[in-house]
Formats: C-alpha cells, sequence, structure tokens
C-alpha cells in the first residue's frame, strides 16, 4: 500500500515538473519573442510593421486579411506549422524567397523552438 502511494506520488510529482517546464518555456519564448515585437503583435488582429502572429500556427501563410503581404508569402503555399516556422525564422530569404520581412534569420535554434512553442499558445 504503501508501495503504491509512493508510485502515485512520483507520477504526480513528475506531472508537476513536466507543466512547470513548459510554463518555463512559454515564458522563455515570451521573452525571446521580443525580438520580433518590433514589428509583430501577439494580440489578435492587430498588425504592425508585419501581421498579427496570433493564430498563425496553422495559418495559411499571407492570408491574414487587411495586411498587405508580398506575393512571394502570399504565393508561398505553406501553412504555418512548427517545422516550416522553424525553417522561416531561421533564414527568411531562403524559406520564402523575397519575402519582405526585414529580418536575417535567428541562428539560435533554441530560441527558434522556444518562440514556436509560445506562438502555439496564442489560439482562441
Ligand atoms: C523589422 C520587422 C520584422 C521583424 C523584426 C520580424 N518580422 Fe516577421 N514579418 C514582417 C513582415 C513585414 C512580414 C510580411 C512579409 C511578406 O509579406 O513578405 C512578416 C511575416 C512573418 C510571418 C508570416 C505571417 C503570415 O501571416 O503568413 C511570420 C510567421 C513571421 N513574420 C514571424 C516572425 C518572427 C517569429 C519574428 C522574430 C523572430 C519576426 N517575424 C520578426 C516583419 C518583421
Amino acid at each position: 500500500m504503501l508501495h503504491r502511494l509512493l508510485s502515485i506520488t512520483v507520477v504526480l510529482l513528475a506531472a508537476t515538473t513536466a507543466a512547470r517546464a513548459d510554463d518555463a518555456a512559454i515564458a522563455a519564448g515570451k521573452a525571446a519573442f521580443g525580438a520580433c515585437k518590433v514589428c509583430h503583435s501577439a494580440e489578435k488582429g492587430k498588425a504592425g510593421i508585419g501581421p498579427s502572429l496570433y493564430g498563425v500556427v496553422g495559418r495559411k501563410a499571407g492570408s491574414l486579411p487587411g495586411f498587405s503581404y508580398s506575393k512571394a508569402m502570399a504565393g508561398s503555399g505553406i501553412t504555418w506549422d512548427a517545422a516550416s516556422l522553424d525553417a522561416y525564422i531561421a533564414a527568411p530569404q531562403t524559406k520564402v524567397p523575397g519575402n519582405r520581412m526585414p529580418y536575417g534569420g535567428l541562428k539560435d535554434a533554441a530560441k527558434r523552438q522556444v518562440i514556436i512553442d509560445y506562438l502555439k499558445t496564442l489560439h482562441d
């Protein structure tokens, strides 16, 4: 019985630690998103120099109504997921040649990862 209780406690502790790790990653992502924030809002419908990134995961590239995208972005045929976002953030001009995002790319893979984890939280 004691053993059973102990293993339940271990499972619960592991779950709590995992949740904390996720929260920490999202907080790190929010901080790293500072590099994007000059141009991108995380709020729904609020465009800046770049389109709002609220709901970007699962969205067709260049499809947000009211934002004037480049032809390269609108015609890229991408639907944003973790892999395409990672490639685009790493090297915007390689992933979508001719797009108009004035950003050289983020070389730090860990930072890209936490930004993407944060972007995943921005949805209805
Ligand atoms: C100096 C301004 C600027 C910065 C900094 C910037 N972006 Fe952009 N971003 C843009 C513009 C402008 C576009 C639209 C490009 C086009 O239409 O060709 C864009 C487009 C995008 C898109 C496509 C969105 C869609 O609706 O299809 C994603 C995703 C994106 N940016 C992510 C990021 C991330 C993540 C960062 C930070 C690591 C970042 N951007 C930094 C200006 C910027």
